[in-house]
Order: C-alpha cells, then structure tokens, then sequence
C-alpha cells in the first residue's frame, strides 16, 4: 500500500465513524455535504488531488478514491433506509392477541385413505405389501392369467394398449387388473405366500356411478399347504366387517374368471335403496354393489409357477377400492374420486 491509499483508508474509517453519529435526516444531510458535497466535500477533494500524487501512484489513488466515494454514498442510502424501516414499524402496531390464520394442511386422497386402511386390514392377517408395473406386458396381463387371444374371457376388459410394435404385434398395455402380479410374484416366491399388490388400473370403459377408466385394486394372493375355500370366504368376510361394520349384507355370488376355479364375487347391500333395487342408479337395480373378485387359484396356474397342485393350493381375490370408499362413505357416484372438486375431496381432510 502506498502513503497516498493510507489516506484513502484513514478517510474511510473517519467518514463511517461519522455517519454512525448522524442520527437525524438532518445531521445525514449534513454528513452528505461534508463528505460527498460537490464543493468542498472531503471525498470531492480527494478526487481533485489526483493529480497533485506521484505519477507512478495516480492510478491506484484514483481507484481508491472513486470506490471510497461509491461506498460512502451507498452507506448513507443503508442508514437511510434503516431509518426509514424502522419508523414504519413503530408506526405499524401489531396485535399479537389476535388469532392467527388457519393454515390449509394436505391430507391423502379418500382413495388412498380407504387402500391404506384396506392394506391395514390384511396386513394384520400376514399379508405383505409388494408392487407391479401399471404398464404391463400382455402375457402377464392376459395369457400367463389363462386368458388367450380370441378368448371370449378378453372381452371383460376393454383395454388401453401402449403403441409399441414387438415381433409385429402390440404387446404392451395399461394394465386392466392387478391380477397379473399373482405369477410375477409366484415366479420370484416359494409357497407359503400371503401377499398384496395395490394400484391403478386402466380399462376403455363407458364410466357411470359405479365405472371409472382408472380405477384401484389391491391384489390379494395366499398360496399354502391345505388352502381351501373356507379360508378365502373367511378372510373376505372379515375384511368386511372390519370395514363396513357388522350391520351391513354380504353377499357372495358364483362368477367366472379364468384363472380361478371356482370363482366368486362378494357385494354389499346397496346403501342408497338399501338393497332394495328398483331404478336405483347407484346400483343399477340389483341391490348390491360387488366390490371384488376372488376364487381359487387355478391348478393350471399353480403347475406353471413350477408348484405342485397336488400339495399347494390358494387363494386370490380383486378389491376394487373406488367401490369399498363409495361404500363406506355413502357416496352415490364413482366419478367424484377423480373430478378434482376441492369441495367434494376437502370433506375427507380431517378424516385422518
Ligand atoms: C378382476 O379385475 C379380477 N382380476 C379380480 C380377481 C382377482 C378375480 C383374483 C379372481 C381372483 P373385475 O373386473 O370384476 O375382476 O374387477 C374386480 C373389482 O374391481 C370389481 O369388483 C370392482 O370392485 C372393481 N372394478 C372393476 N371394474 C371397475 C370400474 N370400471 N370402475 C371401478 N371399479 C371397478
């Protein structure tokens, strides 16, 4: 440092001293006349007396002396404002008494609520959670399931394929039904088996009270040592009344799925005509309202995974969650899960 840029910085350390005791907007206008004034300002002298400095000094004085005049007048613009900040929030009282605004707090949508509560019920018979992918190849989502091309059973499922050509032919889709996790998991499982896969599922579906596009399963599968029927009937029926309370109908019916045999379904009394039927629009006159898909696993099905039918049996069953919620809270249409209505999904806010 040279004895000129000495100056510089004794001038800095007097100049800031200074305007620390300028309290008053008055006292900073005169500290501003004093130390930047265009006449006889001390800064303003120091720029003038450049060229009274060595010639080999003159460059770095001159930068000294600028940044000090810069720094100086964005120091008085700081003390200014603080000033300034200061009186607004002396004048700006705050009542701390008043109560505070209620702040909007996330809550999980009423599907995933009632598949949590779902997968809470089975997880305490010793069912565990695995996943599968929601886009599916068509061996997996039809033929490993006995459901081959041309066969009528494709029919049930109105299906959203993925545009992908392989060896010629579309074999990629949205999966229809969860159910194509019964062999992914019994390729990578030995019996005993007790397992659940949740997710969304996509069918090309005319949608109606109880027919949505997308729609969520759980997937349950058990497979074991002297499974029978019984144990299937007495798994759902607890899942049941765990969820709908003891006053409500169960009802099972024969149906047909080809990788089950035989194969079931279980609906409850409709809520809105209370089983009654007629014109209800809700459940379209039956009086019930299926929720899910079950049956024995298919022996073909058990021999293709590499197990012994003769041994190992199972269990397998579809929930349909949309249709468990609509159940459980009353709700006469499937379409409100998915329209986004912030009036409709708040109710379910304070519900957990
Ligand atoms: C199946 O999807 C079978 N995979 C279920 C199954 C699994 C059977 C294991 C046997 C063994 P289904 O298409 O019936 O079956 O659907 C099962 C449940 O999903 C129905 O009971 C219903 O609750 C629900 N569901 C089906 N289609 C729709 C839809 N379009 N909208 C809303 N929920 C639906």
């Amino acid at each position: 440092m040279t004895k000129s840029t000495d100056l510089v910085t004794e001038l800095k350390a007097e100049a800031l001293a200074d305007l620390v005791d300028s309290i008053t907007s008055e006292q900073r206008e005169a500290w501003r006349v004093r130390w930047l004034g265009r006449q006889d300002g001390r800064v303003t002298q120091l720029l003038r007396s450049i060229s009274d400095q060595p010639v080999e000094q003159r460059g770095e004085f001159g930068k000294a002396a600028n940044t000090l005049k810069l720094l100086l007048a964005s120091e008085l613009k700081l003390a200014s404002d603080r000033d300034q900040g200061a009186f607004q929030s002396a004048d700006l009282s705050i009542d701390v008494t008043l109560p505070g605004r209620p702040q909007d707090i996330g809550a999980f949508h009423p599907i995933t609520q009632t598949l949590h509560d779902c997968i809470k019920v089975f997880e305490d018979m010793g069912f565990q959670v695995f996943e599968g992918p929601e886009v599916e190849w068509e061996h997996y989502n039809f033929d490993a399931v006995r459901i081959p091309k041309d066969h009528p059973a494709r029919d049930m499922w109105d299906t959203i394929w993925v545009d992908s050509i392989i060896d010629g032919e579309r074999s990629m889709l949205l999966r229809t039904h969860t159910s194509p996790n019964q062999i992914r998991v019994m390729e990578t499982n030995d019996p005993p088996i007790r397992v659940l896969v949740p997710g969304k599922c996509y069918r090309q579906e005319a949608t109606d009270a109880t027919h949505e596009w997308m729609l969520t399963q759980i997937e349950g599968l058990a497979v074991d040592e002297g499974i029978t029927m019984s144990d299937l009937k007495g798994a759902l029926y607890d899942f049941a009344r765990r969820l709908f309370g003891k006053d409500r109908e169960i009802i099972f019916h024969h149906s047909f799925f080809p990788f089950v045999e035989p194969g079931i379904e279980m609906a409850i009394d409709c809520f809105i005509c209370s089983g009654s039927g007629g014109n209800c629009r809700t459940c379209h006159g039956a009086g019930w309202i299926e929720i899910l898909g079950a049956g024995m696993v298919h022996p073909e099905i058990i021999e293709n995974a590499g197990f012994d039918s003769s041994k190992f049996t199972g269990f397998a069953f579809g929930v349909g969650i949309e249709r468990v919620a609509m159940l459980r809270w009353g709700i006469d249409d499937i379409r409100h899960f998915y329209q986004n209505d912030l009036r409709f999904l708040g109710q379910f806010s304070s519900i957990k």
